[in-house]
């Protein structure tokens, strides 16, 4: 079975994290991908927002966000108020899963499988224990599924806050419901995607509005 646990480093911190996540050999998404590309921000961060996997942008350059949806999520959290919020920006899945497309140029993203996402939790659940943040934002349907387990259904569930998981398989289990909040909301590529780009895109900005009150 893939799974990232034999490529975690026994101690230290994120800077160690990082450094051993880009030699993860968990599962077989390494191989065509550029890069590892880790989460990155404040470590000291109240607000994670976790997204699906790194685009191609983020592949090229190992950053999470930097390319189109990360544009769109920065502007959103700006007019949510959350512009000067410290946060820890990663993915449910550390390399870019894809098909190479047309004549070999701009590369097809390909959504993870549930294998992959398992492989890859223990370094999200590292993330969220070195950082350990207030609020937790899910961005989109796999990483709410990444946080909350596979029945996770983030159209039935977006916009509220809700207890953290505490159960055993749970990333972070120690995390209390008391301590720490989930908010799962759209991904921020499925505005670029949508007709109705403003409502969309206004309906995004409440629930991160949502996460900025509860910071306060
Ligand atoms: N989409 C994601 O989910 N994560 C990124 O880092 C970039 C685009």
């Amino acid at each position: 079975e893939y799974d990232a646990t034999p490529f975690l480093p026994a101690r230290g911190g994120l800077p160690a994290h990082r450094k051993a996540a880009a030699e993860c050999r968990g599962c077989p998404l390494y191989g065509p991908a550029t890069q590892t590309v880790f989460g990155q921000g404040s470590p000291e961060a109240r607000l994670v927002l976790v997204g699906e996997q790194p685009g191609d942008q983020e592949d090229r350059q190992g950053e999470p966000f930097v390319g189109p949806a990360g544009r769109m999520l920065h502007k959103a959290l700006a007019e949510a108020g959350l512009g000067d919020e410290p946060v820890w920006v990663t993915n449910a899945v550390k390399h870019f899963k894809f098909s190479p497309g047309e004549r070999n140029r701009r590369r097809i993203h390909k959504p993870p499988s549930m294998r992959e996402m398992r492989a890859c939790r223990p370094w999200l659940t590292a993330e969220l224990r070195l950082v350990d943040p207030r609020v937790v934002v899910a961005l989109g349907a796999t990483a709410g599924k990444a946080l909350m387990g596979p029945s996770f259904r983030v159209t039935a569930d977006r916009g509220t806050p809700l207890p953290w998981p505490g159960h055993q398989d749970a990333p972070d289990p120690a995390a209390t419901a008391a301590d720490r909040v989930l908010l799962a909301t759209i991904h921020p590529s499925a505005i670029l995607r949508a007709e109705d780009r403003d409502a969309v895109y206004a309906g995004f900005v409440a629930d991160l509005r949502v996460a900025a009150g509860l910071l306060e």
